[in-house]
């Protein structure tokens, strides 16, 4: 029998991302039947203390402040990039280029022909690719997408309907972060949190090919992080609305906000086909509820399926039937799929073709915004 691999990974990035990514990382082999042995061998941040203290918490052997001497350093395989979305181009190229297996944090790029790039590179490369879209590795969101791919809510869908919803800039003396500069973001909400709504709509529903959208910033200048009494501006989307089609004829419906007070992470989905509807909350991210035409005569209504039983996806490497699993579980989920591929050398989804055909219909947002017309792509 072959020997088992062992693949040594370089995470670069040591914040929200590189501590939910590091704790995957240790918990994925415990928990899974993984192809390869994991070595975390190096955490890499922008600053060399406070990384230094990241990789003795979050369980890193070396940590530095340079991510390419992780790229170039030959006795890595795979690079996990939560850094900024500036940087994951740079980064993600050049790991390709060395040969490196990339996990990149969403969305991809900033824009579509940074996306566009990238995916040239890991074609080229032959490496294999993946963003962390965690969502679609909920064990209730994976179980809508076999239940729809079964036909449980019918032939046809009809709606995706959705809302992402947050408030932690709903205080206007919140200063101008990374995520408020579209150097560093590409865009607002749209990129942030729209980016996961687009990709469960592509996963459970299809292919989007026309959108019309509108945004608001609401708070237009913030403090300067480093001089609070100076202000900037702030140059992306504070909220969205997107209206839109799928190819297969389904609408699209959905709102991205970071200015709903009182909702700190909501993200809501409803689908609705044919013969039957499926509903998420992330909130309450064990159940999925499911509605079949076939049980309303009678006793109809909404049933809530609790996701926890060993036949449901991913299920059946935690705990007994009941035991609730939380977010951090997802981070875990994406992150054995991606050891497997990897070991494998196969395509793992979403990979980085899916995060370009991500970001064209985020594009195509900020378009149909610009312009105030519908946009066909
Ligand atoms: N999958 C999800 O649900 C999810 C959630 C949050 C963030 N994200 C994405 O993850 C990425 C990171 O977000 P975050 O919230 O962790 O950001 P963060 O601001 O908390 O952390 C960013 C990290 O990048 C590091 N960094 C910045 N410049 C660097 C450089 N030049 N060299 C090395 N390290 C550098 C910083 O030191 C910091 O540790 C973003 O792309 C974001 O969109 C995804």
């Amino acid at each position: 029998m072959p020997a088992r691999p062992t693949f040594s990974v370089g995470l670069i990035g040591t914040g929200f991302m590189g501590k939910a990514h590091s704790n995957a990382w240790r918990q994925a082999p415990r928990f899974f039947d993984l192809a390869a042995e994991i070595r975390m061998t190096a955490i890499c941040g922008r600053d060399r203390a406070v990384t230094s203290r990241a990789a003795k918490k979050l369980g890193w052997e070396s940590s530095t402040s340079d991510w390419r001497a992780v790229v170039a350093d030959p006795g890595i395989d795979i690079v996990d990039i939560c850094t900024p979305n500036n940087l994951h181009a740079e980064i993600a190229i050049a790991a390709a280029r060395a040969g490196k297996a990339v996990l990149c944090e969403k969305p991809l790029a900033r824009d579509a022909r940074e996306a566009e790039r990238m995916v040239e590179a890991v074609r080229r490369a032959r490496v294999v690719n993946m963003v962390c879209h965690n969502y679609r590795r909920v064990p209730a969101i994976a179980l809508a997408k076999q239940m729809i791919q079964a036909g449980e809510v019918g032939d046809q869908i009809y709606h995706f309907h959705a809302r992402y919803a947050q408030d932690w800039i709903g205080n206007e003396k919140f200063p101008l972060v990374w995520r408020l500069q579209s150097r560093f973001a590409g865009s607002g909400a749209l990129g942030d949190i729209g980016a996961h709504v687009i990709d469960l709509a592509r996963y459970l529903v299809g292919e989007i090919d026309e959108v019309s959208a509108t945004s608001e910033t609401f708070v237009k200048s913030r403090p300067l992080e480093a001089k609070k009494s100076v202000r900037g501006r702030v140059d992306v989307d504070d909220a969205t609305a997107v209206i839109g089609k799928f190819r297969n004829g389904a609408l699209l419906n959905f709102e991205v906000t970071r200015f709903a007070h009182g909702r700190k992470n909501q993200l809501v989905f409803e689908i609705n086909g044919s013969s039957g509807s499926v509903a998420f909350d992330l909130e309450e991210m064990n159940y999925l509820r499911f509605f079949r035409t076939a049980d309303a005569i009678g006793r109809g209504g909404f049933r809530d399926i609790l996701v926890t039983e060993p036949s449901h996806p991913y299920v059946a490497r935690w705990w007994p039937p009941g035991h609730l699993i939380g977010y951090e579980h997802t981070f875990v989920h994406t992150i054995a799929d991606f050891v497997n591929a990897v070991a494998a050398e196969r395509t793992v989804r979403p990979n980085f073709a899916d995060g370009l055909r991500n970001q064209r219909v985020m594009d195509a947002v900020m378009r149909s915004t610009r312009r105030r017309s519908c946009i066909k792509f």
